[in-house]
């Protein structure tokens, strides 16, 4: 039986998912084992005597990197770093307060992952969020156990110490988001309990002063004053100011990048995607023309895509943009091609090819920009992750020549794929740029099921510009993850006026996701969906019939190939 894709090991996997292109991509990791900069705590996210932040020590929950997103939200810096951080690491981020996750160990058994002492040492706040508050209690004196049963679910919050801190503008009542297996037999000396659940007398514990603990998940959404709470443990509890704006990111950002790449010079590969294009407006800003962009054409790109990211880049913001068009290559090396994974590593393989030609045509270079953001430098942590994937599918592709010893510059690898947006905006890319849907690298290569030809591309590139111009009319674009049309290798007959015809089957897909690891097929209105079919036949003259994919990830993926 195949495996389900949860189940392979990233080198079986087929299929690498990223937001915006996996070539870049996989430059960066590559250039990233040339030595670049290492995940880990960053130093100078926020600097000046302003600086303040929150630290989630990551215990292995799921919901970790949500917790650090929450607290973002309040324009709280806040890094989710490894339980056994050292402190040397993170003295620097001027910590205010720590959040303990949840995670999937039990405290009582040997091994199981503790708090470092320094966190109690310290004497700032601390916050334990289930496996977290088992943590505290353990280590503090008190004691935890197996419960009897597993807790999953809503559960009813009720208050005891309505002038907690903790709990100012929350409702006497309220529901919560519950999921733990252990519970907590005695607490801590000094320790109380200022709000139970029916089944968890110790929903939440404290002790009067700093510590805190939560048997439930504040973080999710399930929990209705889950935000309230964080933020009254982030505001009124630490004290933290809230001056993590994006316009303070900018101005720190331009002043750094500024400091470290001196009279150096950095390229970039700028794709038109959201995370290329603020991280090359942003250095742009700060360097000038010390920034040399390579934009390349792969011949698989929708249309007018070229034409407008030029216009915008090399026009209108004046950058020092090298275009390639390397359509006849790509295309020359795709002939005959069917298997998409050949496609892909083809087209993974040439882009690099183009690109080092490119970069060594300009002299000697000091750093590659990358658009890494936050999920990825925390998922590069982990041992399985999307970027080992990258690494591992795309290695023998070659990579960076060793004469190039490029640096990273990674602006935005401590921002949240929304923060990106808000520092777009603020460096003036205009809501259309920001809010683009993301795009395979591999580009429409992958839509076309099948061989890639001229003729194909050019019927795909017109069905799914009616598409696209259909949904951004009915203003559904922001709602969509994403929305594209496919040609599949299908013909059928169909008839047009006196004629039979027989043409090509055109399917079209729009798809609602958070993150792309799972999506839900959109429900289009059915007028949408008419306009959109009469037009693709009536003005496509290849194409006689279309169908809507009524299919969710899981099972299907968003792409075909
Ligand atoms: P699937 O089709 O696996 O896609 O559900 C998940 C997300 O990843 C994008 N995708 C790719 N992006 N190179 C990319 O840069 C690829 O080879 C690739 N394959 C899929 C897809 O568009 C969706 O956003």
């Amino acid at each position: 039986m195949a495996k389900s894709k949860a189940e392979q090991t990233p080198e079986e996997s087929r299929r690498v998912a990223t937001t915006d292109d996996i070539e870049v991509s996989t430059y960066l990791e590559i250039a990233k084992e040339i030595g670049g900069e290492q995940p880990g705590a960053s130093q100078e996210a926020v600097s000046g005597a302003e600086r303040e932040a929150i630290i989630v020590l990551d215990f292995g929950s799921q919901y970790s990197l949500l917790i650090a997103r929450r607290v973002r939200e309040f324009q709280v810096y806040c890094e989710l770093l490894p339980h056994d951080t050292p402190w040397e690491k993170i003295a620097p981020l001027n910590p205010k307060g720590f959040i303990l996750s949840g995670g999937p160990a039990s405290v009582y058994e040997s091994g199981a992952p503790m708090a470092a002492p320094y966190i109690y040492e310290s004497g700032l706040p601390i916050l334990g969020i289930c496996y977290g508050m088992q943590v505290i209690t353990k280590q503090l004196g008190g004691e935890v156990a197996p419960g009897m049963k597993r807790e999953y679910g809503h559960a009813i919050l009720h208050m005891n110490d309505t002038k907690s801190p903790l709990f100012a503008g929350l409702p006497d009542a309220t529901p919560v988001w519950m999921s733990h297996g252990d519970r907590i037999e005695s607490l801590p000396p000094g320790f109380t309990n200022p709000a139970y659940t029916e089944n968890s007398p110790y929903a939440v514990i404290s002790n009067g002063k700093n510590i805190f603990g939560l048997q439930f998940h504040p973080e999710v959404v399930h929990t209705a004053e889950g935000k309230t709470l964080l933020k009254n443990f982030v505001s009124r509890i630490c004290g933290c100011k809230g001056n993590w704006t994006m316009g303070n990111f900018v101005n720190n950002s331009i002043d750094r990048i500024k400091e470290q790449v001196g009279g150096g010079k950095v390229i970039n590969a700028l794709s038109g995607g959201v995370d290329s294009s603020v991280v090359a407006t942003l250095i742009h800003q700060a360097i000038g023309d010390q920034l040399t962009c390579i934009f390349v054409n792969n011949g698989l790109l929708r249309r007018d895509e070229a034409e407008r990211t030029l216009a915008v880049f090399k026009d209108h913001m004046g950058m020092n943009i090298i275009y390639v068009n390397a359509t006849d290559r790509f295309l020359t090396r795709l002939k005959g091609v069917t298997d998409p994974e050949r496609k892909r590593k083809i087209i993974g393989e040439e882009f690099i090819k183009v690109f080092e030609e490119e970069a060594n045509k300009i002299g000697k270079v000091d750093f590659l920009a990358q658009g890494t953001l936050y999920p990825d430098v925390i998922e590069s942590i982990s041992s399985v992750s999307k970027a080992s994937a990258k690494i591992k599918s795309h290695h023998n592709v070659g990579g960076l020549p060793a004469r190039m010893t490029l640096s990273l510059l990674e602006p935005l690898r401590h921002l949240f794929k929304d923060e990106v947006r808000q520092v777009g905006l603020k460096l003036g890319l205009t809501e259309d740029m920001v809010w683009r849907q993301p795009f395979p690298g591999p580009g429409l290569a992958i839509r076309i099921i099948g061989e890639v030809t001229r003729e194909k591309l050019e019927i795909l590139r017109a069905a799914d510009w009616i598409f696209m111009n259909e949904i951004k009319k009915a203003k559904l674009y922001r709602q969509l993850w994403q929305s594209f049309a496919v040609l599949t290798d299908v013909k059928s007959v169909g008839v047009m006026g006196d004629y039979r015809t027989y043409g090509y089957l055109v399917a079209i897909r729009a798809v609602t996701s958070d993150d792309a690891m799972t999506a839900d097929w959109a429900r289009l209105p059915y007028d949408l969906l008419a306009r959109v079919s009469n037009r693709i036949v009536n003005e496509v003259a290849a194409v006689n019939r279309v169908v809507y994919d009524i299919t969710s990830k899981p099972p299907s993926t968003i792409e075909w190939e």
